[in-house]
């Protein structure tokens, strides 16, 4: 019988893997929380008009990546990110009448339709924050100071901050149109998706990856466009301010005028966060401003600003430096007793497992030394003395200690 594999694009999660994934999560919960945000569960699947709508139908993600599907004659898509899933949950349950900012946190599996390959998947997961209700430049500074400070709580240091304003959509229509004019000699020159976003959605022209069409947007006349401050007063201001709040907390970025996002609903600041160590999907950490998608998707006027990252490529940066070891493996021939201790250690948060089948000493111990980082050895002498012995498997230094010092033992390594 032929065997049914995962699907492409998908991976399980494996035992072995959950501590990283456990790390990441607990540190979501409590750097976010001690920002004020609170975390908030959307469903999977939503109106596929909610994505159309909310993240923009001449995206790439709209038009080629949705899984969508039809149940009793409504459309309906698993959702391919979760600001407009937040957005939408945000104005159903009147969570403008709370007291601005509301921070909200998530995590959970998105889905895209996209080609595989290391760092892309078709289901993959994201954490992220969406920050409601402040439209000054402090809100977009906190939230990068959210990211920025999550991974380094996940210890990952070797990392890039580039930021872009988008201007707003007055602002940004007097770009459009300058840029098509300098482009418009080369058009036939252009790959074809390039060709069909020369219409719909110019700007996305300026991360195309092919060469030749990199070559052409390298040109002088559309470089002198593409880096001209083109941006109104008031998103200039918006935008110098923000600079000057993260060289004030020392926030490291650089300003990349070609980051313009694969979302629609942007305007003003862009950002995204990049490791030097994962290849071509070098993105860990994608957000912006959304000041119109509330209004847009039928709530009140509130600006709005977020991000998210992929918890697979955080995995992948982390490693497997995370030990997924037990603590201790309680070895004893002497079910009750062995029982008894294993118990004591687990109440005090340490973890424990005591061979239930009785196996002689020696197979004990080696099982010990697969699993855990200590085997904590309890004899008959060791019952009689109220000790035991803890044997350090990395090193094999052993010693017997009274049982009441048993904790503090097996924290330090
Ligand atoms: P995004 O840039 O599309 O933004 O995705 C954010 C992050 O999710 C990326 O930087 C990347 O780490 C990860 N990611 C995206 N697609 C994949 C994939 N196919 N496989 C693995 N990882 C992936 C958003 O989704 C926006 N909702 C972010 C946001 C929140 N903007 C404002 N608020």
């Amino acid at each position: 019988m032929t065997i049914i594999k995962v699907q492409k694009g998908t991976k399980d999660i494996l035992p072995e893997d959950m501590p990283v994934w456990h790390f990441m999560e607990e540190k979501a919960n409590e750097v976010f929380t001690k920002y004020g945000a609170k975390e908030i569960r959307t469903p999977i699947f939503e109106a596929t008009e909610l994505f159309a709508r909310g993240v923009g139908d001449t995206t790439d993600i709209v038009n080629k990546e949705m899984y969508t599907f039809e149940k009793s004659e409504r459309s309906l898509t698993l959702r391919p990110e979760n600001t407009a899933g937040v957005v939408r949950s945000f104005i159903e349950n009147g969570m403008h009448r709370l007291s601005a900012p509301v921070k909200l946190w998530y995590k959970g599996p998105m889905f895209r339709y996209e080609r595989p390959q290391a760092g892309r998947q078709r289901q993959f997961h994201q954490v992220g924050v969406e920050v409601f209700g402040i439209e000054q430049s402090t809100a977009d500074a906190e939230v990068i100071l959210m990211a920025v400070n999550y991974l380094k709580a996940l210890g990952l240091n070797d990392l890039s901050v580039e930021l872009n304003s988008l201007g707003c959509p007055e602002c940004r229509e007097v770009f459009k149109t300058k840029l098509k004019e300098a482009i418009k000699p080369y058009l036939n020159e252009l790959c074809p998706d390039c060709q069909a976003r020369y219409e719909k959605n110019p700007l996305r022209l300026l991360d195309c990856k092919v060469p030749e069409c990199k070559e052409i947007y390298s040109k002088p006349g559309i470089q002198a466009v593409i880096q001209s401050d083109f941006i109104c007063e008031p998103c200039a201001n918006h935008f110098n301010e923000l600079k000057g709040y993260l060289d004030t907390l020392g926030i490291k970025y650089s300003v990349n005028k070609l980051l313009v996002r694969g979302l629609d609903y942007y305007n003003r600041t862009v950002f995204e966060i990049t490791s030097n160590n994962l290849g071509s999907q070098n993105a860990v950490c994608g957000g912006g401003r959304y000041d119109s998608l509330v209004k847009n998707l039928g709530g009140e006027d509130i600006p709005a600003i977020g991000f998210a990252m992929g918890m697979e490529r955080l995995a992948s940066l982390i490693g497997q430096k995370k030990d997924s070891k037990l603590s201790a493996y309680v070895v004893c021939n002497n079910p009750i007793e062995g029982l008894k201790l294993t118990e004591e250690l687990r109440a005090n948060g340490i973890t424990a497992e005591f061979d239930l089948t009785n196996k002689k000493f020696v197979k004990q111990l080696e099982k010990a030394s697969k699993v855990a980082d200590f085997a904590v050895i309890l004899g008959e002498d060791e019952i009689k003395s109220c000790s035991v012995t803890v044997k350090n498997l990395d090193n094999s230094e052993q010693k017997n200690i009274n049982r009441t010092e048993l904790n503090k033992e097996l924290f330090v390594k």
